[in-house]
């Protein structure tokens, strides 16, 4: 069964029932020219349980539907406030829990061909076999947000840094100890420290620490979740520059999490909005950022800070809390909190009615009813003040 409706992520398949990974991996996977992946219907929905039997009486919809792609070496910032399925996202795309539906196709070095002159394989990361998976591992790797919960305690900084190589059984033990001074290098860590334990470091070193980590076996995708928020602002800035001086050095591709957008505007080319569990808006960073489409988006923008103190902007403050995912509003999921939604005679429709995510024009996606008809504020001040 194939499914037509354009996502940004192409016609998307349908997960097919019952395939055997083994056929999957031989059927020829079609993926968009420069992506190197391309997530399409992702869902992921949480089990509740509840009563005396302990049956599933409900469903967290952590994810519903989400469709995106990443180019090879840019930057995707992929924001939304806390509990919008963002770390959920990240967290199926590398298997670390498996998605309810959809597809993550990637394409591939370590699982390519090479006797046939395959340079790359496009395959599904959902439909991968264990051995695969770890293989693939190489290639796509986190930094989570909380660097003191994500290394262990009890390793040295050259431990935890020849974990991967141990694992992947990659070079001689001489070969590995060249390879953590180099890493500790390129993340600015002094390579005598290496005998050090996480806690004998500072929390921007120890984000460092799980960088290397995840740069050790030269990945092409970096899923970075809120690789900064758990650290003190004044040293938010610098990380983000290791980030930034890391991604031109090694060619990386980012994912980058973040709850809020001040944080990916100057590293991200593209951005992906999500509000409880969907994709609300997706552009270059350039048109969400000048012209948001989704009133969400505005709302996030109008508490960006900005430098011009000439031009101000009113701060929207949205009414009440963000939704449960365990009992979403019908409609359009904002449509309780929006305030375009209470304006001439909309709500029928904007709590009646799923809006697409659909494309303006320009790769510019958004989900919502009256976005051609909406006229929402950015972050730029007009073009007259900006001319001296
Ligand atoms: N293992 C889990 N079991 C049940 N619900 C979960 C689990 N992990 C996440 N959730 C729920 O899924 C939603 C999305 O969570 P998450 O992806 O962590 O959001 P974000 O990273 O954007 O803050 C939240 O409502 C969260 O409570
Ligand atoms: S569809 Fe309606 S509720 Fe949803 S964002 Fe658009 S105007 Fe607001
Ligand atoms: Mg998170």
């Amino acid at each position: 069964m194939r499914d037509t409706k354009a996502t940004p992520a192409g016609s998307g398949a349908v997960p097919g029932g019952g395939r055997t990974p083994a056929a999957a991996a031989e059927e020829a996977l079609e993926m968009r020219p420069g992506a190197l992946l391309e997530v399409r219907h992702l869902s992921k929905f949480f089990p509740v349980y509840g009563g005396l039997l302990r049956r599933k009486v409900a469903d967290v919809k952590a994810v519903d539907d989400v469709s995106f792609f990443v180019r090879e070496g840019e930057t995707l910032g992929l924001v939304g406030e806390s509990g919008c399925g963002k770390t959920t996202v990240g967290r199926t795309i590398l298997r670390l829990i498996e998605p309810t539906a959809g597809e993550a196709l990637f394409r591939s070095e370590v699982l390519a061909d090479k006797e046939s002159g395959q340079e790359r394989a496009v395959v599904d990361l959902f439909k991968l076999d264990k051995e695969q998976l770890k293989r693939v591992r190489r290639e796509v790797q986190m930094i989570f947000q909380d660097p003191n919960s994500s290394l262990n305690p009890r390793m040295t900084v050259r431990d935890i840094l020849a974990e991967p190589f141990e694992i992947h059984r990659i070079g001689s033990k001489a070969e590995i100890d060249d390879r953590i001074v180099e890493l500790m290098q390129a993340v600015g860590l002094r390579p005598e420290y290496r005998n050090r334990y996480p806690h004998q470091f500072s929390g921007g070193q120890r984000q460092r620490i799980g960088i290397a980590r995840a740069l050790a076996l030269r990945p092409k995708l970096i899923i970075a979740d809120e690789p900064v928020s758990a650290l003190d602002v004044s040293i938010q800035g610098q990380v983000l520059n290791l980030l930034a001086d890391l991604q031109e050095q090694f060619g990386l591709t980012y994912i980058f999490v973040a709850h809020d957008l001040s944080v990916v505007e100057h590293i991200s080319d593209r951005v992906a909005v999500m509000y409880l569990g969907k994709v609300v808006e997706l552009a270059s960073s350039e048109a969400l950022y000048r012209s948001p489409k989704h009133p969400y988006t505005e709302a996030l923008l109008s508490a960006v800070p900005i430098a011009d103190p000439d031009y101000r902007r009113e701060r929207i403050i949205l009414q009440g809390n963000v939704p449960s995912p365990l009992n979403p509003p019908p409609g359009c999921r904002f449509h309780p909190r929006c305030p375009y939604a209470q304006q001439g005679n909309r709500m029928a429709k904007c709590s009646g009615e799923v809006p697409e995510l659909r494309d303006l024009g320009g790769g510019h996606w958004v989900a919502c009813h009256f976005a051609e008809e909406l006229k929402l504020q950015g972050v730029e001040p007009p073009a007259a003040t900006t001319a001296s």
